[in-house]
């Protein structure tokens, strides 16, 4: 019998809701603040400050489905395994439970007859093995045995396998991951990750964050022992229904079967209607989370992923427009799981209509001009036998920016041709014709965490006070509206409809350096959501905090607040941490919003 994805990340949630965890909202896929990623890429992201030991408004179990992308694998979409966007069921303990309990749950889980009922006979585990950094974990093991697992069924790896850190800096520690047998039958005696690794697929890891690794020399420990789980959704459908490929499941089929049709049987090619399916779903989730297509950062990964799919359909002869059909598929199939879907639904198919219509006036005329390059080398090659094998820099550029076809789609077009791309040729390119280098936003595909510097965090409290001078300077129709901070500067968008003056600027200005000079005690405090938002409090983006929340201020000595916003942190302890703010730069955004750069200066 086929167990849905849908039946695994509802019975998740309700097991550890009987357990005493809290369930919260899955956290947009744009980290905020965090300007080292682009995207989440797990599900533990954005609660690293609580797992550095900020109290959860919630709690110390916590338990969710993650929205994550990863983008580093993005050429192997289309095999059986690799999704660019994917869902992460995770638990939590936050200096609560820990190996015991966190292990011997995920066993109830797995097992139980209440819950997944999965045979035991048909799982195994790996531990920690040993290195310099932490010793072997037997306690893990010890615990695994104590519930019955045979001792054959337990692997211990090294650091490669069973160590898990988000990036290079950041929360990490040891942990013990679960595999589900891929074989006929039962698995015979004396199997296990360790002696059989093809056969076992992973489906839960269960680290323990005991460690914070600061930099590449110093790993310190954590204020309290944590547990942070990760169950892909996709893969873990996969494995326990032994499907080939997660397109088989319930979160895919139903878009190839869209697909088939819309290109028609005799020209489907299942890998690229793969690539269209995986593609479209990572973009409706974008999208509902407020990206839109850019030539940068998160909008260009968007971009790209919805020219990419738009490639594959012309490839199976298909020019009409599509996009819309396959998200309107998505965002039936999340709406009840993701407020973003539900609530963004008509935006979503807008974006992908409007990008659709752009590229594809492009499309057949870009194809053309890249045949004409290539044609262009036979003809040499024919003339002179001398033989080019790499498209330059200026024509891949040209590619780009006469007929929209992202570096990657140029590169793998090439590819096909058995060519190559002069890519640093194309950079060079580009950042003569863009101020924003287009290489320091790939450079983010990966991912990592950022190491809370002081000087994101000095930013990301000049903020505050900068939005609450905006208001008093501007009015109470200022609200945030977006933001990006990095080591050196802060952008900051918000509802405006006009241009500022330089008198309001200075005025803001002014605003932000007097409540600096007071010396301001920054406070944190829990409060009922609602009661919140009644009281006045600054907010952006309400929908995605939980029902507590915390709520920054800034207080002078004589009780005049400066500052009261909802927030996530994390924040300076001291507004004199905050050197000389100044504004650098304001001007338009989009229709009534206004955009402002500004830095921190010592
Ligand atoms: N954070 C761990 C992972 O992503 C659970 O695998």
């Amino acid at each position: 019998m086929t167990i849905l994805a849908s039946e695994i990340r509802q019975k998740y949630l309700d097991f550890f809701k009987s357990k005493d965890h809290a369930i919260i909202p899955s956290s947009p896929l744009v980290p905020e603040n965090d300007p080292s990623v682009l995207f989440n890429t797990a599900g533990m992201q954005p609660l690293v400050p609580y797992l550095l030991g900020e109290p959860h408004p919630l709690g110390k179990r916590l338990a969710d489905v993650q929205k994550c992308v990863r983008t580093g694998d993005i050429d192997d979409v289309g095999d059986d395994t690799h999704c660019t966007f994917f869902e992460m069921l995770g638990n939590w303990s936050l200096g609560d439970y820990f190996k015991d309990e966190s292990i011997k749950m995920s066993w109830e889980f797995l097992t139980s007859k209440d819950w997944l009922a999965l045979d035991p006979e048909m799982i195994s585990v790996t531990v920690f093995e040993w290195d310099e950094n932490a010793p072997r974990d037997e306690d893990s093991a010890n615990i695994w045995k104590s519930i019955g697992m045979p001792e054959d069924r337990i692997a211990y790896l090294p650091a490669e396998d069973n160590w898990w850190a988000a990036g290079p800096t950041g929360p990490c520690g040891p942990d013990t991951e679960i595999f589900y047998w891929m074989g006929e039958g039962k698995p015979p005696r004396g199997s296990n990750k360790g002696t059989d690794s093809k056969m076992w697929m992973e489906i839960w890891n269960n680290v323990f964050m005991q460690y914070n690794r600061v930099d590449a020399n110093t790993l310190v420990n954590l204020p309290a022992q944590c547990v942070d789980t990760g169950m892909g959704i996709e893969r873990c459908t996969v494995t326990l229904n032994k499907m080939k490929s997660v397109y088989e499941t319930d979160l895919f089929a139903p878009v190839l079967i869209k697909i088939r049709e819309i290109v028609g049987e005799e020209n489907y090619n299942e890998r690229w209607a793969r690539i269209i399916a995986d593609h479209l779903r990572a973009a409706t989730h974008m999208i509902s989370d407020g990206v839109v297509p850019k030539n940068i950062d998160q909008g260009y990964i968007l971009r790209r992923l919805i020219r990419r799919a738009i490639r594959e359909a012309y490839k199976m002869g298909y020019e009409q427009p599509f996009t819309t059909q396959i998200a309107s598929i998505y965002i039936e199939q999340f709406w009840g799981i993701y407020e973003s879907v539900k609530n963004n639904a008509e935006k979503i198919r807008t974006e992908l209509s409007i990008e659709e219509g752009k590229f594809s006036k492009t499309l057949k005329d870009g194809v053309r001009e890249f045949d004409k390059i290539v044609n262009g080398f036979k003809i040499a090659f024919e003339r002179s036998g001398q033989q080019v094998t790499q498209i330059s820099g200026g024509k891949a550029f040209t590619l780009f920016d006469t007929y929209g076809f992202p570096l990657e789609m140029t590169v793998e077009l090439a590819k096909e041709q058995w060519l190559t791309v002069d890519v640093d040729g194309f950079d060079i390119a580009f950042e003569k014709h863009q101020e924003l280098s287009r290489t320091a936003s790939v450079g983010k595909f990966k991912g990592g965490l950022a190491d809370d510097g002081a000087e994101t965090t000095a930013l990301h409290s000049a903020c505050h006070l900068m939005l609450a001078g905006l208001r008093k300077v501007l009015g109470e129709g200022v609200h945030q509206a977006g933001s990006n901070i990095t080591a050196e500067r802060l952008r900051f968008d918000f509802t405006h409809p006009e241009k500022m003056t330089s008198e309001q600027i200075k005025a803001v200005e002014d605003y932000v350096n007097e409540a600096i000079d007071s010396g301001l005690v920054v406070t944190m405090t829990n409060m009922d959501k609602t009661e919140a938002k009644n009281s006045g409090v600054e907010w952006a983006f309400w929908e995605k905090y939980p029902d507590i929340v915390k709520v920054y201020a800034m207080v002078g000595a004589n009780g005049v607040i400066y500052s009261r916003e909802l927030c996530g942190g994390p924040h300076v302890e001291n507004s004199k941490d905050l050197w000389r703010f100044k504004i650098q730069k304001e001007e338009s955004s989009s229709a009534w919003v206004r955009r402002i750069k500004a830095v921190l200066m010592k």
